[in-house]
């Protein structure tokens, strides 16, 4: 079986063929990372992650950080290059071959869908306060799914708000993106006011002891502890920055914005993070957060700023939709250039006559979302979705390498400095994040790829247009 490599001209012709308008520039990059990525990450999972790893939880938001630092560094040097749709799965396409490419295709599936739908979960938590607070009470059956630990049946709030997302993806993906991009502000305003009260008023008695569960994972009866374990899942609040790679085709310059669309939504994001950290596990015992569905609005209550609590709990109610819209979204982008490449049923790309929209993929995507978001519990589908975006990241620094030794003379507007370290590092630390994450998280991935596989064979193997050459 020959490998299927995609020539990098054949990828930008069909995207200049087929393609999308070219408009958005560095800012408005960097806007779309920061939108796509601050969502349920921090607003919720900062408390599952206090949990297992301990004040040592700021150790961990900056061990993902760097990680994602340095797959972002060989993101951006592809993305220079190959700046059309499609992201993980056009690189691997060109430099390693279609069924690698597939496979991460099939795992971007979790990075983006599975995403979307633990940010749903996530938001759902926040809904749920806010309607208590209010004095209406959601039952268990209809506020959890019947897989998450505390048990339920449907989580009726999460599948709404991701029906909601996909109906208004249909209707207008543009406004809906650049409406997304706007509410970066309120999400941005509610950090950072959390930030202004809670750092100030960190007691330093809190961070001892800072690793209370060790450094490394240990596992006990399916539930993680350590820095590490608390690295492998809280890698989720940085995905999505990889969304602007995605929107590579409708980038102006993209040679020189997306590189810095790339890691100047990474560097605001980590900067946020960290002193977000810093504010929650330093003002709050990690043993009081502990299961709170809501910690930054919590911890701002506790410490006597009721209102400005409630306020950020609202922000994050308004603003967590767009997270979960961003994700469907990147999506349907990655769906949409598998669909044009022939590994998926072309029908599926069909554009609506009058939203001009590709309602088929939405519209499946959004179902498949709104399943997962209503069976399983947040932190479960997040560690799914971490599974398949770091098999991705790995393929993409291993192929900037390879691309290097292939074809050392091709022209790279951006160049990954110091290539031989950071790509061996990136491939190292994604790999060591893999494997602190839990074992059913591991097991899912390896069902999911295995699927994936056999799907290829059925289906993709046969129709590509590069088999037929
Ligand atoms: N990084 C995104 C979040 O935390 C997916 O919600």
């Amino acid at each position: 079986m020959n490998r299927r490599i995609k020539p990098v001209e054949a990828c930008i012709e069909s995207a200049e063929r087929k393609g999308l308008e070219r408009t958005l520039g560095p800012i408005q990059l960097m806007l779309l990372g920061v939108g796509a990525v601050i969502g349920t990450g921090i607003f919720v999972l900062t408390a599952v992650g206090a949990e297992r790893a301990g004040p040592g939880l700021l150790l961990s938001f900056v061990i993902a950080a760097t990680v994602c630092a340095f797959a972002a560094l060989a993101y951006a040097e592809l993305a220079a290059m190959v700046p059309v749709a499609g992201s993980a799965y056009t690189y691997s396409y060109v430099v390693i071959g279609e069924l690698v490419a597939w496979l991460v295709g099939w795992n971007l599936i979790l990075e983006y869908a599975v995403a979307g739908a633990a940010v749903a979960v996530g938001w759902s938590g926040y809904m749920t306060g806010l309607l208590q607070s209010m004095g209406i009470e959601i039952p268990l059956a209809l506020k959890a799914g019947m897989f998450a630990v505390e048990g339920g049946g449907v989580n009726l709030i999460a599948v709404t708000a991701t029906l909601t997302v996909t109906g208004l993806l249909i209707v207008g993906t543009r406004e809906s993106v650049y409406f997304t991009t706007a509410l970066v502000f309120v999400k941005m305003l509610a950090l950072g006011a959390f930030i202004f009260i809670a750092v100030p008023r960190i007691d330093w008695a809190n961070f001892q002891p800072f690793m209370p569960y060790g450094f490394g994972t240990t596992e006990e009866g399916g539930v993680a502890k350590g820095v590490m374990a608390a690295a492998a899942l809280i890698f989720f609040a940085y995905i999505g920055f990889d969304a602007v790679s995605t929107a590579a085709e409708e980038t102006r310059n993209p040679n020189r914005n997306v590189p810095i669309g790339l890691i100047g939504s990474l560097i605001i994001c980590t900067t946020v993070y960290v002193l977000v950290a810093a504010g929650a596990v330093g003002t709050t015992s990690y043993l009081e957060l502990a299961g709170n569905t809501e910690p930054l609005a919590s911890i701002l209550r506790t410490l006597g700023f009721p209102t400005v609590g409630n306020l950020v709990a609202l922000a994050a109610i308004i603003a967590l939709p767009t997270v979960v819209l961003m994700m469907v979204f990147a999506q349907t982008r990655i769906l949409f250039v598998m669909s044009r490449d022939g590994l998926l049923p072309e029908k599926l790309s069909t554009v609506h006559p009058r939203f001009r929209t590709p309602h088929i993929i939405t519209m499946v995507t959004g179902l498949f979302v709104a399943v997962v978001s209503g069976l399983f519990s947040v932190d479960e589908i997040a560690e799914l979705s971490n599974t398949g975006t770091l098999f991705a990241f790995v393929v993409v620094s291993i192929s900037v390498m390879v691309l290097r030794r292939a074809q050392p003379d091709r022209h790279r507007p951006f160049r990954c400095p110091t290539l031989w370290l950071v790509g061996p590092l990136a491939v190292a630390g994604c790999l060591y994040l893999f494997s602190s994450l839990p074992k059913l998280a591991q097991g899912r991935f390896a069902i999911w790829t295995a699927i994936g596989a056999v799907v290829y064979f059925l289906y993709g193997y046969r129709r590509s247009p590069l088999g037929k050459q």
